[in-house]
């Protein structure tokens, strides 16, 4: 009789231990609401993180009207569906540091009521919303940063429903000094990494460290979910790799060649935001880019397995920008789940072309045309490693249909700039 008291109440212990509470790794009872909180920190960025930036279009003016406005305009404009969730305030939301308490205070003028209350209004629209700080003692644009501040930082930003942070390096001691600087970036990035995690919520972690001290090796490891790979892209199409000033389209691609095996499902190689419709309008300027470069933007860095930043006013688009937007056939490619950042396979005489293995056994082809009048290729299968012997069915992207090709090669037309992409899925026998 006691014996089978006790075995029930044994047995009785263990399914409300499966009830209540997991065993974690190091055999500490979770309760249920811990496990699923560790699986959703782990589950973050399976593929690249999608949303909008106030950076380039609104840089020092960013304010709460313009946050909300924005969060309409990609609910009613279809961007939401198309699957840009994250809303993502930059720098210059911030007021002064209290040096009492150590509070970092938002700027009561442009924010009156207060980022909470805007973060459960992006939220209400079903979207998420992020933050911008900095691992120096201040931003890139002078505002007070969270060196020494982190944990209270990512407390507070947690506090608020923070679900993104974009964490930049100006004003970092030992910047670019001669033996401590890559050190000290791992470590800055690692303790800001160490107190989102803490705070039990899930947040996108992005590193905007710019790519001198290679963050595709560390970024990972320090809680990272996406590394910016290089220096600030304008609203231009060529402009080479420099420190004072902004980058083309053309070389941030070209930054992101061989890092593809740094990139994959929970960590992305980042080549900053999308240029996309600014139209050399917005805060950033750069001089413009036409509709071709664009597109060829959104081509290429869905190609790249790229995060997907909007960085134009969406509440102003054009039918062109839209239509370059809210393509969902280029989006499937950036966001398949098998999450491989395309590579480049041919270069020669500025026509490049591009492979991205896709899940089923598909492969996305990009032909971009780098030179100045309109150019055509024909490639075989073995010049893009494609195996001779399977038989492909070749889906345009951008006309949104099948394309005949002949047998064993892929031909592309391209105007001045263009990009071709073509989904090639094995034909069933
Ligand atoms: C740096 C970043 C930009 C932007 C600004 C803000 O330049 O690279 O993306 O965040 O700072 O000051």
């Amino acid at each position: 009789m006691y014996k089978s008291l006790r075995s029930a109440l044994i047995s009785l212990s263990i399914i409300s231990l499966f009830i209540v509470g997991c065993v974690n790794k190091s055999g500490e009872l979770q309760n249920v609401s811990e496990v699923s909180a560790s699986s959703a920190i782990e589950n973050l960025a399976q593929t690249p993180p999608m949303g909008w930036n106030s950076w380039n279009p609104f840089g020092k003016n960013v304010n709460e009207q313009v946050i909300m406005e924005t969060a309409d305009a990609i609910v009613s404009s279809g961007l939401k569906d198309a699957g840009f969730t994250y809303i993502v305030i930059d720098d210059y939301w911030q007021g002064e540091r209290d040096s009492a308490s150590g509070i970092l205070n938002y700027n009561s003028e442009r924010f009156p009521s207060g980022i909470k209350a805007l973060a459960d209004y992006v939220h209400s629209k079903g979207l998420k919303f992020g933050i911008y700080s900095d691992a120096g003692t201040l931003t890139c644009g002078d505002q007070p940063a969270s060196f020494g501040y982190e944990e209270k930082d990512a407390r507070m930003f947690a506090e608020w429903g923070v679900d993104y942070l974009k964490y930049d390096y100006c004003y970092c001691p030992d910047y670019a000094s001669q033996n401590n600087d890559y050190k000290m970036a791992i470590d800055r990035y690692k303790t800001m990494g160490d107190a989102l995690k803490a705070t039990g919520r899930p947040i996108v972690f992005s590193i905007c460290e710019w790519g001198p001290r290679s963050p595709w090796l560390w970024g990972k490891e320090v809680g990272g979910h996406l590394w910016r790979t290089s220096y600030d892209v304008g609203d231009k199409w060529d402009e080479p790799r420099n420190e004072s000033s902004q980058i083309g389209i053309l070389t941030s691609i070209d930054v992101m060649m061989d890092l593809e095996r740094f990139a994959g499902p929970g960590g992305w190689n980042d080549p900053d935001m999308l240029v996309i419709g600014l139209r050399n309008s917005g805060f950033i300027k750069g001089g413009g880019c036409n509709e071709i470069e664009y597109r060829t933007q959104m081509s290429m860095w869905c190609m790249l397995a790229a995060p997907l930043m909007m960085g134009c006013d969406v509440r102003n688009m054009d039918e062109v920008t839209k239509s370059i937007l809210l393509n969902k056939d280029v989006i499937a490619i950036d966001q398949d789940p098998l999450g491989k950042q395309g590579f480049r396979v041919y270069r020669k005489d500025g026509i490049e072309a591009f492979k991205k293995p896709l899940s089923g056994n598909r492969v996305a082809i990009a032909f971009l045309n780098r030179n100045t009048k309109e150019d055509k290729i024909t490639l075989a299968y073995k010049d893009l490693e494609l195996n001779k012997d399977i038989k492909y069915s070749v889906y345009d992207v951008w006309k949104h249909s099948e394309v005949q090709q002949p047998a064993g090669t892929i031909s592309a037309v391209m105007r001045s700039h263009e990009c071709q992409v073509y989904v090639l899925s094995p034909e069933k026998k």
